[in-house]
């Protein structure tokens, strides 16, 4: 059965121009359409996002369901929803073979339910080569989108259902594609879902201009350019008149914000800035690029009484010769040295980091300066990578790729001696008493809430749902490797 309905409901005349009016007039037409849909299928329809990746997809996927809520569909709990959408990641090539595996199981919901659509967006949609596949092999699919134009939701949405159910003539549902190379555009003021009350993310900037050598991210996110600073303490007082009290600063490099404005600012005094915001009790942020960690923003961390005590910060390589060719402008020296003078500032600050195992060229030595690091550093945890090669990357050109045996070793030794580290240094905490942002009934034990230290470190306690949302002081009881069991105190 297709479904088909009669609706053509653009004025083109009334079409605002300017953003975010736009997409507020798309989103009255798709909340008709919805609607006109959901009266045929007799029920509310459905949404799920799948998010694969970092931070700003999870961030970015909030804005997709800020967009699906206001138009009337409903969040489903599986992937066999009316609308299922894939927020991909390609920072890996085995994050796009995860999508491409996946897509062949909604493709047979999708064959049962005349109502479905389907979306793919994010990261791996900028790669020419993936659409083309998708287009050739997975016709089933009705919407793709990237990462410059996620702002747009609204508008392709309506495209889309014009395409999949308002024209009786089509046989086959139309493909909407909309990939843009490149933006400056921001648009502010659209709506976005918050999966916690008490915490949200904020982008402060988007794209990155470094250029690391294996990574992809430049080509897939564009430029880097900088929200203005006014919007962004516009938006965190709100939440916090809303009751969050956590917000975590996101961008490629933060260290790097605000050279794009119009007035040039630092990052350093951006955070002054949201300090000042009263109500607000946590600051963190990432990802830190440690080439642009200024001391300015080490003396700021030192004065706050709101910056988290934890620094993602990370360091790819130890040796010299692999961050040069990795384009990362630090050495071993340096990064050593900014460690040194962020425990100065701040002595219980944890850290955190990502390693890249197996960069092409990588010998037992370069290797070796990695383990170096490591242990001088003594990392609260790190995320270790096997290094994949992305095409279109300078990295994906070098030769010497390193065999796979020797990679697989290396790797295995790297995860071990983090683990072991990682579990040394959380043991120490045991005992003390702390604040822990209370986040979510545990997942296992209905007895049990979950929270988070200013470190980031998981701690279950027991408890019940008024906790959650507040910070609560906690002993803890007992440290199991990477979490901890606490006890509230008053
Ligand atoms: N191979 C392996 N790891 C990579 N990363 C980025 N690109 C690659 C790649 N091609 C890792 C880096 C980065 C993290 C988000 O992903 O460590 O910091
Ligand atoms: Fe990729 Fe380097 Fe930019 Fe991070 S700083 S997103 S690793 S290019």
């Amino acid at each position: 059965m297709e479904q088909k309905i009669n609706l053509n409901l653009i004025d083109k005349e009334q079409v605002p121009t300017s953003e975010p009016e736009r997409q507020y007039y798309f989103m009255e037409i798709a909340k008709q359409y919805v609607s006109r849909l959901a009266e045929q299928k007799g029920e509310p329809l459905t949404f799920h996002v799948t998010t694969f990746g970092c931070q700003m997809n999870a961030r970015d996927s909030e804005k997709l369901i800020g967009i699906l809520e206001y138009i009337g569909y409903v969040e489903g709990a599986s992937e066999d929803a009316d609308f299922s959408i894939y927020n991909t990641c390609t920072v890996r090539e085995n994050a796009n073979n995860k999508v491409y595996g996946r897509l062949g199981g909604l493709g047979n919901s999708k064959k049962k339910n005349p109502f479905m659509m389907i979306a793919l967006c994010g990261c791996m949609m900028q790669e020419p080569s993936v659409v083309e596949k998708l287009q050739k092999s997975y016709r089933f699919v009705n919407l793709i989108f990237g990462t410059h134009n996620i702002y747009k939701f609204a508008e392709l949405i309506v495209t889309t259902i014009e395409n999949s159910f308002c024209f009786p003539e089509a046989k086959k549902s139309i493909m909407t594609i909309d990939i843009w190379k490149e933006t400056d555009q921001i648009v502010e003021d659209l709506p976005a879902e918050r999966k916690y009350f008490f915490k949200s993310g904020i982008n402060i900037m988007f794209g990155c201009d470094n250029f690391c050598s294996y990574c992809i991210v430049p080509y897939v996110r564009g430029r880097e350019r900088s929200r203005e600073p006014k919007e962004i303490v516009r938006e965190i007082e709100h939440l916090v008149k809303d009751g969050v009290v956590e917000v975590m600063l996101l961008g490629q490099n933060v260290n790097s914000y605000g050279k794009t404005l119009e007035t040039p600012m630092t990052f350093a005094q951006l955070l002054t800035e949201i300090e000042k915001i009263e109500g607000l009790e946590r600051i963190r942020f990432m990802t830190s690029h440690p080439k642009d960690l200024s001391d300015e923003l080490i003396a700021v961390m030192k004065a706050s009484k709101k910056i988290c005590h934890h620094l993602h910060l990370p360091l790819q390589s130890g040796s010299d010769r692999m961050l040069k060719v990795m384009n990362r402008h630090y050495d071993k020296a340096h990064y050593l040295r900014l460690v040194e003078k962020l425990r100065e500032a701040v002595p219980d600050l944890a850290l955190t980091t990502d390693i890249i195992v197996g960069f092409p060229g990588e010998t037992e030595e370069d290797f070796l300066d990695t383990l170096d690091v490591v242990r001088k550093v003594g990392y609260d945890s790190a995320f270790t990578f096997l290094y994949s090669k992305r095409t279109g990357t300078p990295a994906a050109a070098m030769e010497e790729q390193v065999p796979e045996d020797i990679v697989k070793r290396r790797f295995d030794l790297l995860l071990s001696e983090v683990q072991r580290i990682g579990a040394q240094k959380a043991k120490k905490l045991e005992g003390r008493i702390l604040p822990v942002l209370i986040e979510q009934r545990n997942e296992q034990d209905a007895q049990l809430v979950t929270g988070r230290l200013d470190n980031n470190s998981v701690v279950h306690l027991p408890g019940d749902d008024s906790m959650i949302g507040k910070i609560q002081n906690v002993r803890l009881k007992e440290c199991k490797g990477f979490y901890y069991i606490g006890e509230a105190v008053d």
